[in-house]
């Protein structure tokens, strides 16, 4: 009798366990991009939490031709090319195009070799494809993972605003408060490269979550994380070294930091073990005008002006947890 309980006991915890892990219809909108091929490659290792139902390209790290590229070799490394592709935007809304060559290379790919992918692009545009798959989809029931410029949404948003009625939270990597910016002392790159864009998807009321530089330059690589992931010892984990070695010194070099940031696989780590994460929700405004602000992202972490808390805003996370569900995912690729 008291065997017969436990039994029943435990299939009654692990019944609990498995509907605790929340399976996301994600569309994940990217400019790879190093630290985006990195997430592109957590996400597509990790389908029993994310359905991906596509991924749109935009400029931003480099010119589309390249981001899109570059989408399609993550796929391909990930063997998962039934995943479509779709180009979006070739430039921001409103200012002159920047890219970050250099950090991520003329392909946006450091550290590695980039070929031709098998497989082509979707037919068809981002921002038609955005418009249509939110406009029909059941309420509230898409979430959209963001790593680069913003401007997808915005002219999907812009074109039909009621498709917000299909989006369950969009996740920004994106903005700066406590740690400062990279493209200028308030200024970080995904914002910077279109804040016009940035301050549309902020107006549209929609659930949003930020994680800026705040969070991301806590979650640094060392040499015995990378080398826990050069230990696999299978094409992913080679892969992801070689570019995150390459990609690092950079940021190493100019913030004097023990490892590099790999921005936008927190996005993705953030939906796979909210856990990790920590923030509040708060009000953020952002700067467009021209000036020494521009591109900032004014976060009022202490409530001081009263404002409308549109923002959920990580602030800290856990970077053994991040990196070793990095490590742990990558090694279910090949
Ligand atoms: C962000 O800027 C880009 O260069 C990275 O891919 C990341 O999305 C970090 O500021
Ligand atoms: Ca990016």
């Amino acid at each position: 009798m008291h065997q017969l309980r436990s039994v029943i006991f435990v299939s009654l915890l692990s019944a609990a366990v498995v509907q605790i892990v929340e399976r996301h219809d994600l569309i994940i909108d990217t400019d790879p991009g190093a630290d985006d091929v990195v997430a592109l490659l957590l996400a597509l290792a990790s389908p029993d939490e994310l359905n991906v139902l596509a991924i749109t390209t935009v400029a931003g790290n480099v010119r589309l031709d390249k981001t899109s590229r570059n989408a399609r070799l993550a796929r391909e490394w990930a063997g998962r090319e039934e995943v479509p592709v779709y180009a979006g935007a070739s430039k921001p809304l409103v200012r002159t195009p920047i890219y970050a060559e250099n950090m991520h290379g003329k392909e946006g790919l450091p550290g590695v070799a980039v070929h031709e992918p098998k497989v082509g692009m979707a037919k068809g545009n981002a921002v038609d494809y955005l418009i249509e798959t939110l406009s029909k989809a059941a309420p509230h029931s898409i979430t959209l993972a963001m790593l680069g410029p913003q401007t997808n949404m915005a002219l999907a948003l812009m074109q039909a605003p009621e498709i917000t009625q299909g989006i369950k939270e969009i996740v920004v990597m994106g903005g700066a408060h406590f740690n400062g910016g990279n493209m200028s002392p308030v200024a970080e790159f995904n914002i910077y490269a279109d804040p016009h864009a940035a301050q549309i998807v902020l107006a549209s009321d929609v659930k949003l979550t930020y994680i800026p530089l705040d969070v991301t330059h806590k979650i640094l690589t060392s040499e015995q994380r990378l080398k826990q992931i050069a230990g696999l010892n299978n094409q992913a984990g080679m892969l992801v070294c070689g570019i995150l070695n390459e990609y690092v010194k950079a940021d190493m070099a100019h913030y004097g930091l023990p490892g590099g940031p790999v921005h936008d696989a927190s996005v993705i780590a953030y939906l796979l073990k909210p856990e990790l994460f920590t923030g509040k929700q708060i009000n953020v405004v952002i700067d467009s005008r021209e000036g020494i602000t521009f591109g900032q992202t004014l976060a009022d972490w202490y409530d001081t002006l009263k404002q409308d808390k549109n923002v959920f805003w990580v602030k800290n996370g856990d970077a053994q947890g991040f990196f070793n569900l990095l490590t742990a995912r990558l090694s279910r690729l090949k």
